[in-house]
């Protein structure tokens, strides 16, 4: 069966076809991050608009690549939360046209399940249940998955994300957007010990995060250094705040594992790609006797191939459901993972 996926839900346009869930016969992106770069951030009206230049260019690259036209797609799977509302309703209200007009049905997409999924198509063997950490630029969590349709989430933030903290550390030490991926390249020259951050602590929950102290901290460390006219080297800093902030999901994730008594931890998400969270998380779950997947670096980041794949599960968990020809479809810019 073959899937096509479409993603519009924050900077990336990007449309791929997947054959049963697992093969990938392609997998097309154009990124706005050059444009958003000037302005230190995404700008969602910009990305709204240009993803509302790119997404037929997009997607007609994404069937001619795996040798396909229309004809030979199954099903539409286009994620429609969370995410940016304008930017989604691109994606959205593009895929609704092609189902309208193919008669293809339509299988909405949760973006961070769609995460979780860039492993299925990195790893031909992972199969839920399993624990996963998600991390993105909006989102941490920590998930049980139990089916490949049945998600429940048992660790959260309480504040900034992982990768929105990475971001802002990454803007304190003057590195441009986006923040975390040169944060992670400057920093595997740093002294990751240079700089103790304070252990965010949460009374009533195990599994919660909170990093928002820690960019607080990063701050002022700065701030400081600046008023005693001393320098703090970037690679340092960013090197001890991201062992900070990669230390806690690391203990909390396997935390989890080891209490709910799963055998497999699975990293997704934009962060999964940190080179400290793999490298760390590696080395733990060989200690612990835990099977550790990640996704490829290339699916780690929004693609539409694990919204195709994701499609596929959602599709044939309910194969004849009227919902999948359903054209009233939203998009939706906060939902909740375990949510249908
Ligand atoms: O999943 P994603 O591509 O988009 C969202 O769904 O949000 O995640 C983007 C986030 C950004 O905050 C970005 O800085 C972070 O992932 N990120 C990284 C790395 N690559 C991307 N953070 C740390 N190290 C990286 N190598
Ligand atoms: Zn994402």
């Amino acid at each position: 069966m073959k899937i096509l996926g479409i993603e519009s839900s924050c900077d990336e346009t990007a449309a791929s076809v997947v054959e049963d869930g697992r093969k990938v016969l392609s997998n097309v992106i154009a990124s706005q991050v050059e444009e958003h770069k000037i302005y230190g951030g995404v700008v969602p009206e910009i990305a709204s608009r240009r993803h509302a230049e790119a997404i037929c260019g997009v997607v007609d690259k994404a069937l001619s690549d795996a040798g396909c036209t229309l004809d030979d797609i199954d099903a539409l799977a286009v994620t429609y939360a969370p995410g940016l509302i304008g930017a989604l309703l691109v994606g959205v209200n593009y895929a609704k046209g092609l189902s309208y007009s193919t008669g293809l049905p339509l299988v909405p997409v949760h973006h961070l399940r769609g995460h979780i999924a860039a492993n299925y198509i990195s790893d031909e063997k992972i199969e839920p249940p399993f624990i996963a950490l998600v991390v993105s630029g909006g989102h941490s969590h920590i998930v049980n998955v139990k089916s490949y349709t049945d998600f429940e989430i048992i660790g959260r933030t309480r504040d900034d994300a992982a990768g929105e903290a990475m971001d802002k550390a990454a803007r304190t030490v003057g590195l441009p957007y986006p923040g975390g991926v040169n944060l992670d390249k400057i920093s595997v020259n740093g002294d990751e010990n240079k700089y103790k951050f304070p252990v965010p602590k949460i009374s009533d929950s195990k599994y919660d995060f909170s990093f928002s102290g820690l960019k607080t901290f990063a701050v002022n460390l700065v701030h400081n250094a600046s008023q005693k006219g001393e320098e703090i080297k970037a690679e340092d800093l960013g090197a001890s705040f991201i062992k900070a902030v990669t230390d806690i999901l690391v203990a909390h994730t396997v935390e989890a594992a080891e209490e709910f008594g799963a055998k497999k931890i699975v990293l997704a998400g934009g962060v999964s790609a940190n080179s400290r969270l793999r490298r760390v998380m590696t080395e733990k779950c060989r200690c612990k006797g835990i099977d550790l997947y990640m996704p490829e670096l290339k699916y780690c980041g929004d693609n539409g191939a694990m919204i195709a794949s994701q499609g596929y599960y959602e599709f044939i968990a309910k194969k004849d459901s009227e919902e999948f020809h359903n054209l009233s479809l939203n998009a939706i810019a906060t939902k909740s993972i375990d949510k249908v």
